[in-house]
């Protein structure tokens, strides 16, 4: 597994608020790592930090020289007048050959859409030309920043076989942000729990047991807390009961 990006004792600080601080994180190739943390802890700051959108206010990042980044943002504005369409958004950054946009389009089964005016796509379908757009370069390291918010399980679960499928396509390393702890990528490596500093990381299941992360989202929204397992299509669902886990399996 090759190093894309280290970050070493990362910190950035807005206004004389710290939002990040001693933050270590190393992004390989092949290695799926989320980041999860509440609203405000800093991930999509971090996310422009590994990006290059953000110098720190301290620390070092060592990227690859000439990594290739394919990134999902978290939101896009789409302006309802502007007329453009899938096509076109596909060829705003880069001019693209046809052939490449539809191949793109059709590792997400949108190539349907391609002539419909963006703005008249569900967000799901906006999701999925997002993911399109982000690997139109061959990515060695894609880095998607919530990119299953407002949908529904099914969808949650479409996505991230999705992100799980170009992973092993380009051997890509892969970083998901996501709030929503209620379904997290089976596949993960690793999960870091984010709160302004790293609080804990490690496997899904260690960091659902850590201190710190049932103390950050209590036992509530922990009990809720399911991983989605991409083998055999099960879900594996973590139940928390006074702090005693047991674990329940479902096949589809
Ligand atoms: N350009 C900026 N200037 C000043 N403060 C900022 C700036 N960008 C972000 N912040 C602040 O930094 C904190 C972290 O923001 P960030 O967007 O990284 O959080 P997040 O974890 O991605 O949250 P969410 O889950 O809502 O997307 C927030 O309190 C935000 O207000
Ligand atoms: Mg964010």
């Amino acid at each position: 597994m090759k190093t894309l990006v280290k970050l070493e004792n990362v910190s950035v600080i807005y206004n004389n608020r710290s939002v990040l601080s001693n933050i270590n994180i190393s992004l390989k190739s092949d290695h799926i790592l989320t980041l999860i943390g509440p609203n405000g802890a800093g991930k999509s700051t971090l996310v422009r930090v590994i990006l290059g959108l953000l110098s720190p206010s301290g620390g070092k990042v060592d990227r690859i020289k000439g990594l290739k980044i394919g990134y999902v943002p978290q939101n896009i504005y789409i302006d309802q007048t502007l007329p453009i369409t899938v096509k076109g958004f596909m060829n705003l950054i880069n001019i693209n050959k046809y052939e490449d946009i539809l191949l793109a389009l059709q590792r997400v089964n949108a190539c349907h859409l391609i002539n419909l005016p963006l703005q008249t796509l569900s967000g799901g379908e906006i999701q999925r030309i997002l993911i399109s757009r982000s690997i139109l370069n061959k990515p060695q390291l894609l880095v998607l920043d919530e990119p299953t918010q407002c949908m529904d399980t099914q969808g949650q679960i479409a996505i991230y076989d999705l992100i799980d499928d170009l992973r092993r396509e380009f051997s890509c390393g892969v970083l998901i942000v996501s709030h929503d702890l209620h379904l997290v990528m089976a596949k993960t490596n690793e999960v870091i729990c984010l709160n302004n500093h790293i609080c804990c990381s490690g496997s899904a299941k260690s960091v659902s047991q850590h201190p710190e992360f049932i103390s950050m989202f209590g036992l509530q929204d922990i009990q809720q807390l399911a991983i989605y397992r991409h083998h055999h299509s099960n879900y594996c669902e973590i139940h928390k009961d006074n702090h005693s886990k047991k674990n329940k399996e479902y096949n589809d």
